[in-house]
């Protein structure tokens, strides 16, 4: 090959990354997995919402009994889009000419047509949907949906432990914040910005020894930062990371960080995440809850002047606001679409380099129509250490 044609095949490879249509190879891929769509306390039981996902427009929706339904974005009849219609029971009408669907797309009732059944081809597309955690989660691939299995964490399923969801939007790729997620060296220099709280402090600015190691559900990622500082993740295929950050207080237990990265479309992508906290007592209870009622709105995409134009972040006191306010800016300031072909990667980018491969096989083996690796939850728990000094972790995954 010529260096002209590698170049060009290189950045056909780096482009595959990024484009999430149906038509494409990771669009194909990402609709063989669970994604969460929604926040369930987002939308009351006879309320429809517009869901935006893998460049798609769609219709999620309760029914009456609070059943959700997730329907095509748009009328099969003249366009317009349904979640403006009424829901029925657990149908919803369109509000332009009263077009009604069922919850598995089906048309059910066309008012002004006069017959009696309407044609098959008036259905619109529907997609299987299931609530966990606090979130709605949708399949969006072709026949029947797989188990929901791969997308559950042991630390949401425990006793005694109280579960947040917050949901931020950002106009960024959604593949820059997977590679984020396993670049455990960025946490030495993004989390020490704008201002170090607790976090930053725990993990230090000292540079990681790092090592990765594909699991059944995802990748393994270790930082070590000297004795008794080691950092382990866990991620799971193909969008989401789990990690350990400290409590609010000094003596509060850690909590679980859940994070699902989604393409909404290619520009932009949707951050659904899960707080898991197993408080001791009623006074961290408080704490843990009072701090998402106060903070809990941060979307860093609404801040991109304050944060890139004057170097302010969320204000005091919002720890959770301010880790996502350190990530947005090292990962918008790539670009909306990071310009990969220009990058420089070293040892350091191991765990990128690891990921890549892990997605670039995966396509490949779609092209091929062979079969992608059976992805599962991990069955052995992993250690996620808590604190530096304290090897006896006490939360696990
Ligand atoms: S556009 Fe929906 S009924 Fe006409
Ligand atoms: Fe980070």
């Amino acid at each position: 090959m010529s260096s002209q044609t590698q170049a060009h095949h290189h950045l056909q490879k780096l482009n595959l990354l990024t484009q999430t249509g149906a038509d494409t190879d990771m669009g194909r891929l990402l609709r063989q997995f669970w994604h969460p769509i929604a926040l369930a306390k987002d939308l009351d039981a006879g309320q429809a919402m517009p869901v935006r996902i893998l460049n798609e427009e769609l219709t999620l929706y309760r029914g009456d009994s609070g059943r959700p339904y997730l329907v095509g974005g748009r009328c099969r009849h003249r366009q317009t889009v349904l979640h403006t219609g009424w829901v029925q029971g657990e149908r919803i009408r369109c509000m332009y000419h009263g077009w009604q669907f069922a919850g598995d797309g089906r048309c059910t009732e066309r008012p002004a047509e006069q017959e009696t059944t309407p044609p098959a081809i008036a259905n619109i597309a529907a997609h299987a949907v299931h609530e966990y955690g606090g979130l709605i989660f949708a399949w969006l691939g072709e026949g029947e949906a797989p188990e929901f299995n791969l997308p559950r964490k042991d630390c949401l399923e425990k006793d005694g432990v109280i579960v947040v969801a917050t949901k931020e939007s950002w106009r960024i790729n959604w593949f820059q914040q997977i590679e984020n997620s396993l670049d455990a060296t960025h946490v030495s220099f993004v989390h020490q910005t704008l201002r170090v709280a607790s976090f930053g402090e725990m993990v230090t600015n000292a540079i990681p020894e790092l090592s990765y190691s594909e699991t059944e559900a995802g990748i393994e990622q270790t930082a070590r930062r000297g004795p008794g500082n080691v950092r382990k993740s866990n991620w799971t295929f193909p969008n989401n990371n789990h990690v350990v950050v400290p409590g609010l207080a000094k003596d509060d237990p850690w909590i679980d960080f859940v994070i699902w990265m989604v393409p909404a479309d290619d520009e932009h992508s949707t951050r659904f995440t899960l707080y898991a906290f197993k408080p001791e007592n009623d006074e961290q209870k408080q704490r843990f809850l009072g701090q998402f009622e106060k903070y809990g709105q941060y979307n860093a995409d609404d801040h991109y002047d304050e944060l890139f134009h004057h170097r302010r972040g969320p204000v005091e006191g919002d720890v959770i606001g301010l880790i996502s306010a350190q990530d947005y800016l090292a990962q918008r300031g790539q670009g909306i679409i990071a310009d990969r072909s220009l990058e420089l990667l070293g040892r350091s980018d191991l765990g990128i380099m690891t990921l890549r491969r892990i997605f670039w096989r995966e396509m490949q083996a779609l092209r091929d129509k062979q079969p992608i690796k059976a992805w599962r939850k991990r069955e052995l728990p992993l250690e996620l250490p808590t604190q530096p000094g304290k090897q006896e972790a006490t939360l696990a995954e």
